[in-house]
């Protein structure tokens, strides 16, 4: 197991009803001034809005609101948030939705207290300073609630990036399992498989003897297993549900990565999908990942086959490890296809001549060097034959 400085100073507020206590942490936090962030409108028909509002009313908190945050969030919304929050005088930033919105208030809550344009922290520059950023998470998925990343498309170019430091870590996010129910069955499938692909980015690794967090990483995804078709079925199922949601949060707090090099390959070839097509995320890596394990697969079988006897229930063939590697690899493709997920370029709507456009962005777009790197190293010949894996 590597060093590591394990820092993850959310609090988490979980259960039924919570939200009402949205106003008395945003005080407890210090927050006197809200920007209340939403996305494209989910919040304000089911209700939760107003209920956020009325918690702020009751600690006597003011606050100003900006909607509009779009799945794949945009920076042209980001710079509008920024000087919102400069002319209100803004001093916390609550994000009322899912990854996207948290992502945008993120951005903004960064760029407020930032001299430069905010853009710079998506080309690498990290994120020492910003507004206090409180969460009210509408779908179990991205695990921004407790992470310290965001990620942003640029329009000019729709270079899609992400930005890290521990000043964006939310000081508390809420979470009320209940409010996932709105969600649509594609976006709760998407979250699912966004969850699991949290997971899969942390368990493929190439630091040894790190069996604690193998261990935690499969508890997890066997929990996925069972609570995903469960919720695909009965989208009311307030345990199952519950269950998610927390998975979700401990996917990618980092808890289960601490310690271990990670891979985030998929990630990355997905984000060009999400990018030119305007997919959901975790639709992309439905169709992403399988492609990539089978292409790296060779770099560790063992690792492969670990998780298919481990998560899976596959048999382990010692002479054969790679029967078994790629049967896990099959059982995660089917599962996701199960719950409703695309399988392929035609199902996502993504399109096999726009190939070479992709692998440029991917590769050289914004001062990348010609390949990406992880679990293992990619080129841009290795990433036009995974891209042409997926069609
Ligand atoms: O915008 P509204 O109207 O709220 O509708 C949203 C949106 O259309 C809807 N929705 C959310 N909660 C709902 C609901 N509809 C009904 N009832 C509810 N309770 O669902 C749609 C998707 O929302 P979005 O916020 O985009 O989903 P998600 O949480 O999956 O976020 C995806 C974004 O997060 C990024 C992704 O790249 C993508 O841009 N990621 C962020 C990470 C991070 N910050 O740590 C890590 C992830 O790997 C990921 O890359
Ligand atoms: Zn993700």
């Amino acid at each position: 197991m590597n060093n590591f400085v394990f820092y993850s100073p959310t609090c988490f507020v979980f259960g039924k009803d919570t939200e009402s206590s949205a106003g008395a942490y945003v005080k407890k936090f210090g927050g006197t001034k809200v920007l209340i962030h939403y996305g494209g409108g989910s919040v304000v028909r089911s209700g939760l809005l107003d209920r956020v509002k009325a918690s702020l009313d009751s600690e006597g908190i003011s606050y100003i609101e900006l909607g509009g945050a779009k799945p794949n969030p945009r920076s042209g919304l980001v710079y509008e948030g920024i000087d919102l929050c400069r002319k209100e005088g803004v001093d916390f930033v609550l994000a009322v939705g899912g990854g996207s919105t948290i992502d945008s208030a993120k951005a903004i809550a960064a760029g407020t207290v930032y001299d430069g344009d905010f853009w710079d922290f998506y080309q690498g520059k990290r994120i020492e300073k910003a507004l206090s950023i409180g969460t009210v998470l509408t779908i179990a998925a991205a695990g921004s609630e407790g992470s310290p990343d965001s990620v942003i498309t640029k329009e000019e170019g729709m270079f899609k990036r992400g930005a890290s430091g521990d000043a964006i870590r939310p000081k508390f996010s809420i979470l009320n399992p209940a409010l996932t129910q709105t969600l649509p069955p594609y976006q709760t499938a998407a979250g699912i498989t966004d969850i699991m692909a949290h997971l899969y980015e942390r368990y493929l690794t190439n630091t040894e003897e790190v069996e604690v967090t193998d261990r935690l990483i499969e508890a997890l995804l066997l929990t996925m297993v069972h609570e995903g078709p469960r919720v695909i079925e009965d989208p009311n199922n307030y345990d199952a549900r519950a269950n998610i949601m927390w998975a979700g949060s401990m996917a990618h707090n980092n808890m289960c990565g601490v310690g271990r090099s990670q891979d985030w390959n998929s990630h990355t070839i997905e984000h060009e999908l999400s990018a030119l097509y305007d997919c959901a995320h975790g639709a992309g890596l439905a169709v992403t990942m399988p492609a990539v394990f089978t292409y790296s697969m060779s770099h560790n079988v063992m690792r492969f086959a670990q998780v298919a006897v481990r998560v899976w229930g596959c048999q382990m063939d010692y002479a054969h490890p790679e029967v078994t590697a790629k049967a896990g690899i099959e059982a995660f493709r089917n599962f996701l296809i199960s719950i409703g997920m695309p399988k392929n370029f035609e199902e996502l709507g993504a399109k096999e001549e726009d190939i070479p456009k992709l692998v440029e962005v991917l590769c050289r777009g914004d001062g990348r060097d010609g390949s990406i790197s992880g679990f293992v190293t990619l080129n841009e010949d290795d990433c036009t034959k995974i891209y042409k894996m997926m069609v």
